[in-house]
């Protein structure tokens, strides 16, 4: 017997960073949208804690205890007083390292999977809490949709959303390190005060109207000058997409992916074809958002 749970990935239509927090943390205003690009975790009963991992970039993945679908099968188990004896096999297909919160999608598709096939019955409050346990973008793994993360990002106030926002995501070589990025983030404001974060209204008004230009006017990453900096070459992909015809671009998350919004399904389509032929990016991919969080596909 085995569970399949299938997770989506997330792009941050708004990310507001604060400073530095005494924690080492930051405190954020975080605007998830999750959109449809899907890692799959399947958790099968094994003699012991096991983990293997397929699809793009997953000769990246670590296969040790370190990976978050690892520690969340130990947190649920040492929870219960069980033995995490399963076997968690991830078909990935959200980038490595991408700031696209790939690794906490395989956190909460683990929580969820292992919680099924241990007949656990956890309720929806003790897998959140789990869930911020094991990282900052994990909670929203498991909700998916839309939601404004506060804190570190953990505390999640769901938004409302009318319709679909059409997105192309631009896929780079090699990864970005996540708390690298905040590090850069640091040295670039270690001169100037960093306002308190705050979600922006007319962005909240344009995901409840559903209006693409608005929300295009309304997209920000705190976080990209960092990413850009790192990785210079960023630039050079986001101005192709523009050019390509997107509404707006930004570094996603942490990067290095980069998400464009477009119009329409088939602008987006459009942008994906000449973001390849430009050979600014290793891939794009289409996807639409808002989508269902964490969701169990097979036990
Ligand atoms: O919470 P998570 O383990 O995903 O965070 C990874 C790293 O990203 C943290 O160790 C920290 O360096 C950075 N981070 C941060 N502020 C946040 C979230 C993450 O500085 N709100």
């Amino acid at each position: 017997m085995s569970v399949t749970v299938r997770v989506p990935a997330k792009v941050n239509a708004q990310l507001a960073v604060g400073g530095v927090r005494p924690d080492g943390y930051h405190d954020l205003a975080n605007v998830f949208l999750a959109v449809g690009l899907y890692d799959e975790v399947t958790v099968t009963p094994a003699a012991s804690l096991t983990l293997t991992c397929a699809g793009p970039g997953a000769e990246q993945v670590p296969l040790d205890r370190t990976n978050l679908a690892a520690r969340a099968a130990e947190l649920l188990a040492a929870r219960h007083g069980i033995s995490p004896d399963v076997h968690i096999h991830i078909d990935k297909d959200i980038p490595v390292a991408g700031g696209m919160a790939g690794g906490s999608a395989d956190g909460a598709g683990a929580l969820l999977a292992c919680d099924a096939l241990w007949g656990l019955g956890s309720s929806r409050d003790e897998l959140l809490s789990l869930c911020a346990e094991l990282g900052s973008d994990v909670p929203f793994s498991l909700v998916g949709g839309a939601a404004l993360g506060t804190g570190r990002g953990e505390r999640l106030t769901e938004l409302e959303v009318r319709g679909t926002f059409h997105w192309v995501f631009a896929m780079a070589d090699g990864g970005l390190s996540t708390p690298v990025v905040f590090g850069e983030f640091d040295r670039l404001n270690s001169a100037v005060a960093v306002p308190d974060p705050v979600a922006s209204p007319a962005l909240l008004e344009a995901l409840r109207t559903g209006d693409a230009a608005a929300l295009a006017g309304a997209l920000v990453n705190d976080l990209q000058p960092a990413a850009l900096s790192l990785r210079p070459s960023l630039s050079e992909t986001l101005a192709t997409g523009m050019s390509a015809g997107a509404l707006a671009c930004l570094v996603s998350g942490s990067g290095p992916t980069t998400a464009f919004l477009t119009k329409d399904e088939d602008a987006a389509g459009a942008v994906a074809s000449v973001m390849v032929a430009s050979g600014t990016c290793r891939a794009a991919r289409v996807a639409a958002g808002p989508v269902r969080g964490a969701t169990v596909v097979s036990s």
